[in-house]
């Protein structure tokens, strides 16, 4: 069945791609590096996270034209962690996106490079971006403290400490901890930026991290079982890896069966913390959908 939101979702990533698109020109100086950051950041990804800024800001007022900067942000984010993470001293990945990873195209410096001006750049954005100066220090905080050592850099160091570590597996609780961390953060401050752009009560704040805590967890999830389940033309990255690398990941630690009954789990959570929002959240229920069902 189509998804009856996916004409907005284009919309959303029409608008994203222009954002994106101005903010990384092309034959600028440094050549190299620019480069680098255009092909880590454009043409390519499903935009998770930036369509999770969007839904979020437009369910509680806002017009989608006032998100571009937090939505970019995110974006940019995302992208230097793909960045650094395809790298040889991390998950060591060739495919990304359908395309070489970043030092492959490239090489190793311009990758770790071009990762930390992303990241300069999604700060740069938000501070400059078109919210009162009390919304985007609170942006701006929100997303350091996602991406930094208690999120997703956190969440990374946890991953690779327990790569290959056979004899020292996670339990369950850990696994998910990590899982949150490093990818459930960033999915938590997106839709915190929507929401603090749409200015929404502390209620509905803590009533949205219910659902985006859900969702970045379930994202994961489905990311570990795609791994196995999957094939790399479909998923655009090398299915296979984490197994490969001796990861634990959610299906290594407890099975297919029992990983496919957490994600449920997880969808019922989702939709239980949107139903008191009613039809404006719809959007955002779609994407906690999209978080389980997708298919690359
Ligand atoms: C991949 O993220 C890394 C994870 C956190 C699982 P996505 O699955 O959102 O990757 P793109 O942006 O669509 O390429
Ligand atoms: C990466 O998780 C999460 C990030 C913060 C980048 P994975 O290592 O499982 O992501 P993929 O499978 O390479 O996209
Ligand atoms: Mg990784
Ligand atoms: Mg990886
Ligand atoms: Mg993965």
């Amino acid at each position: 069945m189509p998804d009856p939101y996916g004409y907005t979702f284009a919309e959303w990533r029409v608008r994203l791609d222009i954002a994106l698109e101005r903010t990384l020109p092309a034959g600028v100086a440094p050549l190299r590096l620019n480069a680098a950051m255009r092909h880590a950041a454009l043409d390519g990804g499903k935009r998770m996270r930036p369509l999770l800024v969007y839904a979020t800001g437009t369910a509680f007022g806002c017009d989608a034209t006032t998100l571009d900067d937090p939505a970019a942000a995110v974006e940019l984010i995302h992208a230097y962690s793909l960045a650094h993470d395809d790298l040889p001293a991390m998950d060591d990945d060739a495919l990304r996106r359908g395309k070489p990873t970043v030092h492959v195209a490239f090489d190793e410096a311009t990758a770790i490079l071009a990762g930390d001006a992303l990241q300069a750049l999604a700060f740069e954005l938000l501070a400059q971006a078109s919210f009162s100066a009390d919304a985007r220090v609170r942006m701006v905080r929100e997303l350091a403290g996602a991406a930094g050592v208690r999120g997703m850099c956190g969440g990374q160091a946890l991953d690779l400490a327990a790569t290959g570590n056979t004899d020292r597996s996670l339990s369950f609780v850990d696994l998910e901890h990590l899982h949150m961390l490093k990818t459930g953060a960033l999915m938590r401050a997106s839709v915190r930026l929507g929401a603090i752009a749409a200015n929404v009560e502390p209620d509905v704040m803590a009533q949205l991290d219910v659902f985006s805590n859900a969702l970045g967890l379930a994202f994961q999830i489905r990311d570990d079982l795609l791994d196995v389940e999957s094939d790399s033309a479909t998923l655009g990255k090398t299915a296979g890896k984490d197994i490969a690398q001796a990861k634990t990941t959610f299906p290594a630690l407890l099975g297919i069966e029992a990983s496919r009954e957490r994600l449920l789990q997880l969808g019922r959570t989702m939709r239980e913390a949107l139903l008191p929002f009613g039809p404006p959240a719809d959007t955002l229920a779609a994407l906690g959908r999209q978080a389980i069902e997708r298919i690359h």
